[in-house]
């Protein structure tokens, strides 16, 4: 008998720390190896925020918290929600984890039942459907085309709504593609879930801050209040505040499912980090302007990373509203041959040979549901940047052949 639960059968490993772990490996090993994969920001975390967690050490709170956030943090964030979303919760229905995901973790655990629907529009952040999978639900991916610029369309929403949708969950700016919903387009979307009431909303919003060319955010109960009640607006320091490694998510919803949530995290991990939340603390509460001079970082970034892709053969690139990612199609190097005589048939092969020809490390399409596309972390220096296009351009042009969709 295995040692293993048959449960763990249903999940895969995160694909995307899968390649990062790849290319420090070939690092390690001596390779010149550009890692693309990152889903962290490479700027260090505001020394504002760093002075909040000494000063927490300094004063003793380094014991158990509140389960699911101290009154401290949990009114910063009700803070944020109200001058940032316009949303209006009180401490009941704020809650407070190790990081976004176990956030959104705990969610899924404390409100899917076996069989539940989960719709998650593709291309997806990784652990949406393996998260829902644990839960005993069925994720049910919705694709998100190229032609509608990675986005949801109201049309196909309603189409994959049945009596068994349990919850919707959107992400924007998106992880993989950093599209973005404007106010409009959100409105959309939420003047579908309005017509069906027994459908819950779970918005990650995580990339929140992250966003370019004057684009402004919208989150789904901010733009159709009537929402409120069955949406969980998730967010976390993470990516903003350059904090992916202090753990710090929340969000705020319903107080029966924020209830539920800590329920599990008491049996589980217990209260994040105090450090940790004294330093989100001083995160939300501090002077957000770094923010604006780290935007226009990312922006110069992807307008050089997208407008470089464009140029290689057979890629292409949209320009997304935010986040650090693009999700340029390698459509038109599929059927072609590499010099060493392999066929690349899908993007896994494609990033394969990125890879081993030219040390550039990115992600396939496949692991985020939608290929053949593949995706680039543009959180890293210009020069890498710079450096790992020159080389995807070298690597395309040295394909031979036909593509299969020419
Ligand atoms: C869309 C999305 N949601 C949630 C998370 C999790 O964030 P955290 O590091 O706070 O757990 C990530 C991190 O990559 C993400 O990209």
């Amino acid at each position: 008998m295995s040692i293993v639960a048959d449960r763990l059968s249903r999940i895969k490993p995160s694909p995307t720390i899968a390649v990062t772990n790849k290319a420090k490996e070939l690092k390690a090993a001596g390779r010149d190896v550009i890692g693309l994969g990152a889903g962290e920001p490479d700027f260090d975390t505001p020394d504002f925020v760093k002075e909040g967690a000494y000063k927490a050490i300094r004063d003793g709170q380094t014991k158990y918290t509140a389960v699911d956030g101290t009154p401290e943090l949990k009114d910063a964030i009700i803070a944020k929600f109200k001058h940032d979303n316009n949303l209006t919760y009180t401490r009941e229905q704020i809650t407070v984890g190790t990081g976004g995901k176990q956030v959104l973790y705990n969610a899924l655990m404390a409100s899917v039942n076996p069989g539940d629907e989960v719709i998650i529009p593709a291309p997806y952040w990784v652990s949406y459907p393996d998260m829902v999978l644990l839960a005993e639900g069925t994720p049910v991916a919705v694709e998100c085309s190229k032609e509608n610029n990675f986005k949801l369309q109201p049309e196909d929403l309603e189409a994959a709504i049945t009596p068994k949708t349990k919850w919707v969950i959107l992400n924007s700016p998106s992880n993989p593609t950093g599209a973005a919903y404007s106010c409009d387009e959100m409105k959309k979307l939420t003047d579908v879930l309005v017509r069906h009431p027994h459908v819950y909303i779970m918005t990650d919003d995580m990339y929140e801050h992250l966003v370019y060319d004057d684009f402004t955010f919208s989150t789904p109960a901010q733009v159709e209040p009537s929402l409120f009640d069955r949406t969980l607006t998730c967010n976390g320091v993470s990516k903003a505040y350059a904090m992916t490694g202090w753990r710090i998510g929340y969000a705020g919803g319903p107080k029966e499912l924020i209830k539920a949530m800590a329920k599990i995290q008491s049996q589980s991990t217990s209260n994040p980090c105090s450090i940790s939340q004294a330093a989100a603390v001083a995160a939300l509460r501090g002077d957000q302007s770094f923010l604006k001079e780290r935007n226009d970082a990312f922006k110069m970034r992807r307008d050089r990373v997208v407008d470089m892709l464009n140029e290689a053969d057979g890629i292409e690139c949209l320009t997304p509203e935010g986040a650090f990612y693009v999700y340029p199609s390698c459509a038109g190097c599929i059927g072609k041959t590499t010099p060493d005589g392999k066929r690349i048939e899908t993007d896994e092969d494609f990033v394969t040979y990125l890879l081993e020809s030219e040390g550039v490390a990115c992600v396939q399409g496949t692991a985020f549901g939608l290929a053949p596309y593949f995706r680039i972390s543009y959180a890293t220096s210009m020069e890498a940047l710079e450096e790992a296009c020159k080389r995807i351009k070298r690597a395309c042009s040295s394909l031979k052949g036909e593509a299969k969709a020419a």
